[in-house]
This record gives C-alpha cells, sequence and structure tokens, in this order.
C-alpha cells in the first residue's frame, strides 16, 4: 500500500472511486473533476494547484493504491490561512465507502504524515466535524492532540487535532 500522485493510468479508476460515492460529494473537493474536460486538463490543474496561487495555498493530492485499486485520496495543504486554521487543517482524506471500517484511513493518514514530514510541517493540523466519529479516531490513531473546536458561521462544530512529528 503506497500513496501515488494522480496520472493518466488511474483515470478510470478514479471515475470508478466517484461512481461509488453514488451523486454525493466527493471529498476531498481536489479530486472532483469535470467530465467534460479531458483528464490531462485535470492533472494539468493539479499541476498549477500544487504551486498556489495569491487566493490558494499550494496543495498535494495522492491516491492510496493497493493492489492495483484507489483505496483513498488524500489531500495535503502546505500553509495555513485564516480559513485553514480554523476550519479545514493541512490534511483532508477520504476512504472509498466499500473499503471502509478496514484500517485504510488510519494507514492513509501515518503515509501522509510522512509527507508533511518531508515538507518540513512540523505541527499538522487535522480536524473533522463533531459528528465524524470515525475521522476523529484515525486522527487520535496517529497522536492527534485535541484543540479548541470551532463553531462555524452555520453551527457546525469543527474539532481541530494537531500531530507534532
Ligand atoms: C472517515 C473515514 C476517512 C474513515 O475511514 P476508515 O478507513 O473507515 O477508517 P479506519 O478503518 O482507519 O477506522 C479508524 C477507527 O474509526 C472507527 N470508525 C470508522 N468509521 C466509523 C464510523 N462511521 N463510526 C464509528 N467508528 C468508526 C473504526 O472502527 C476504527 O476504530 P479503532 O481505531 O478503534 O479500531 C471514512 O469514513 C470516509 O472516507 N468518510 C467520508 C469522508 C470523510 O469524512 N473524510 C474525513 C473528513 S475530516
Amino acid at each position: 500500500m503506497h500513496l501515488e500522485r494522480p496520472s493518466l493510468k488511474w483515470q478510470d479508476e478514479h471515475l470508478d472511486y466517484i461512481e461509488e460515492w453514488d451523486g454525493r460529494k466527493l471529498q476531498p473537493r481536489n479530486f472532483r473533476f469535470d467530465t467534460d474536460n479531458s483528464y490531462d486538463q485535470y492533472l494539468k490543474e493539479l499541476i498549477v494547484e500544487e504551486a498556489g496561487s495569491d487566493d490558494r495555498v499550494p496543495t498535494s493530492n495522492y491516491f492510496l493504491i493497493d493492489n492495483n485499486r484507489i483505496l483513498g485520496m488524500v489531500t495535503i495543504r502546505h500553509v495555513l490561512n485564516d480559513y485553514l486554521l480554523q476550519v479545514d487543517g493541512h490534511i483532508g482524506y477520504s476512504i472509498r465507502p466499500t473499503e471502509r471500517r478496514k484500517g485504510y484511513a488510519t494507514q492513509l493518514l501515518a503515509e501522509t504524515l510522512k509527507i508533511t514530514d518531508q515538507l518540513g510541517i512540523v505541527e499538522v493540523l487535522v480536524t473533522c466535524n463533531a459528528d465524524n466519529i470515525g475521522s476523529a479516531k484515525v486522527i487520535l490513531n496517529n497522536g492527534g492532540i485535541e484543540d479548541e473546536h470551532f463553531v462555524e458561521a452555520h453551527g457546525n462544530i469543527v474539532r481541530r487535532f494537531w500531530i507534532r512529528s
């Protein structure tokens, strides 16, 4: 099992993963793509995202691969802005619906922390909604220390955890 950057060879698998979400909004959002455009175009957009821009922090994206299948997806935001510090944190991830509760998200986050380490991020912020018990456990399994929660304008409670390398 390893993390791998999106590339042309994963196009069909990526579509398959999206189909499994059955119309719900795919997370992380960086993995949503407009099927009217070519996959090549989508990959080019990811490269632009990695560099960042005036209003977007640099972002890296990886698939969790096992046996030639995409089991999960993860986005790493290299720096925090005000919104990320309160709500989204450095890392966003998902596991495909049919592969949940098998320990894969816990492994995905562990692999992702090796990359944040390489990026020089010594304090990694990982967040989840208060009702996302599975995600909170994934973060705690990886050494997350809980900080103050944040309440969004519409009342959603975000739990915030720091993982120190
Ligand atoms: C949250 C999510 C990533 C968890 O993935 P996963 O592969 O099922 O997680 P794991 O198998 O590593 O489970 C970790 C722990 O959480 C528990 N868990 C997982 N899903 C759970 C759920 N829905 N309810 C209660 N506990 C849950 C597991 O039993 C395990 O417990 P343990 O550590 O005591 O053994 C997955 O459900 C998902 O992709 N959800 C949609 C996207 C999302 O919410 N992303 C996170 C945004 S913050």
